[in-house]
């Protein structure tokens, strides 16, 4: 076999003009400056684009093999989050409820920690008649932000609004439970209008802590007693059907409430609202690990 030539391709080279230039920085430089001022600039520069996007498409294609083959999800995707993305988390939930970022991350370990929630999330998932359409693994993603926040704000009540599964809502009860060992004691009101949602909080410790309710979220939150603490949009998430939640919700809202979405990346809602209503607003936007999806965030409103 003929040793393969390395030389620019007008030499006979088998190197593409781009690379050969851009891979030769003492030889070339002064070449290189003249190309990239040249209307050749885009064509020497497309074997390196066209390889730096490929590689990109090619691990989304992998992962989502991956995913076909491992995961029975269908929707409301579970996942883990880079450590780069739970560490931009903490630093959210931080800001939104004013405590040292330490303290946030001592949470995010006390939910990484907690086996007892893990095995419990785990034998309801085996033991649930959808079980065909959930996975054994337990992924916590985005809710170990709400997690965090209800810890760091002790609230005596939450809504979460769109229960599915219940795996927020088992986050959430998680939370109130620790708060209510440290003397500040909480519920969860959790609104669903499947009659299936919420298996994964239908038993155990978790469930002590947890009202469900089985009806539409804007007609319960119409007719809700208690004043709300922190308020989580996560069920229909139409922009009419989350404005609706949130203007309705304001009237049984405690003084300092916090309002949270789990829309924040697909629609202007809580940012628009916050502004009308004279709140501040944060999003924070996921980046999962090893996964095709692309994420979902959580929106953030409060008075300061
Ligand atoms: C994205 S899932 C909720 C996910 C859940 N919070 C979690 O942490 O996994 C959305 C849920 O909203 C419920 N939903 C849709 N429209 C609703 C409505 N008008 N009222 C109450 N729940 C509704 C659906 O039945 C579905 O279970």
């Amino acid at each position: 076999m003929w040793p393969r030539p390395h030389g620019p391709p007008w030499e006979g080279g088998a190197t593409s003009i781009g690379a050969w230039i851009y891979a030769r920085p003492m030889a070339s430089s002064q070449l290189r400056r003249a190309m990239s001022r040249s209307a050749l600039a885009p064509l020497a520069l497309f074997p390196k684009r066209a390889a730096r996007v490929l590689r990109h498409d090619a691990r989304v294609v992998a992962a989502s093999a991956r995913w076909l083959v491992t995961s029975r999800e269908h929707h409301n995707y579970t996942y883990d989050l880079t450590a780069l993305n739970r560490d931009h988390l903490a630093w959210f939930v931080a800001a939104i409820c004013d405590v040292p970022v330490p303290v946030v991350r001592d949470y995010l370990a006390e939910i990484a920690a907690d086996g007892a929630l893990r095995e419990h999330i785990r034998s309801a998932t085996t033991a649930a008649a959808r079980r065909g359409l959930a996975d054994k693994q337990v992924r916590y993603a985005r809710r170990l932000g709400w997690y965090a926040i209800v810890r760091a704000r002790k609230p005596a009540h939450v809504v979460e609004t769109g229960v599915d599964k219940g795996l927020g809502t088992a986050v959430l009860a998680a939370a109130v439970l620790r708060n209510a060992e440290e003397g500040h004691p909480g519920r969860v009101t959790a609104v669903d209008i499947n009659p299936d949602a919420g298996y994964l909080v239908r038993t155990g410790q978790w469930s002590t802590v947890v009202d469900l309710v089985y009806a539409d979220s804007v007609a319960t939150l119409e007719s809700l007693d208690r004043p709300v603490d922190i308020f989580l949009h996560d069920s229909d998430h139409s922009v009419a059907h989350e404005r609706r939640e949130f203007t309705t919700v304001e009237s049984r809202l405690a003084p300092g409430a916090l309002l949270l979405t789990d829309n924040v990346t697909k629609t202007p809602v809580l940012s628009q609202y916050a502004e009308k209503t004279g709140r501040r607003f944060l999003a924070f936007t996921e980046r999962p690990a090893r996964h095709w999806y692309p994420g979902d965030g959580i929106g953030a409103a409060w008075h300061a």
